[in-house]
């Protein structure tokens, strides 16, 4: 029973980290203006060397950027980029950019 309901609290905790997360989408449009020209318009890359944000989960995505805004996560580029970068500004940016949808087709 103890285990059962400390899975439980897991799940609980999990999921009032996940709305946490929950950034405000609009300021994050404003915020992706300075990601497009690498990144893409959209969040769809066409550049070698840079990936695709669109579609990428919104943890993963805010996880990213405080990584290399913290330094914990090394790319010159995005180092210099994260730096000025506030926590509301990037779970505003993550949540833009987690909000497409990605179709894949068979290969
Ligand atoms: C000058 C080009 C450039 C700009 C502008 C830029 N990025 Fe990046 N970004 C990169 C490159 C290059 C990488 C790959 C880093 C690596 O290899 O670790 C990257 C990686 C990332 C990743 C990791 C993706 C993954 O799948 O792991 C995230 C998230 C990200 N950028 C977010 C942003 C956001 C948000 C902005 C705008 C605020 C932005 N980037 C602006 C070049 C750029």
């Amino acid at each position: 029973m103890k285990l059962i309901s400390t899975l439980f609290a897991g799940l609980l905790s999990a999921s009032l980290m996940a709305s946490a997360f929950a950034g405000d989408v609009k300021a994050g449009a404003t915020v992706s203006q300075g990601c497009v020209m690498c990144h893409g318009q959209n969040g769809i890359t066409t550049l070698p060397g840079i990936p695709s944000l669109a579609g990428q989960s919104e943890i993963y995505l805010s996880s990213q950027i405080k990584q290399f805004r913290d330094g914990k996560r090394h790319n010159e580029t995005m180092n210099v980029i994260a730096k000025p970068m506030s926590d509301a500004d990037i779970d505003n940016v993550a949540a833009w950019f987690a909000q497409f949808e990605i179709t894949l087709k068979n290969p």
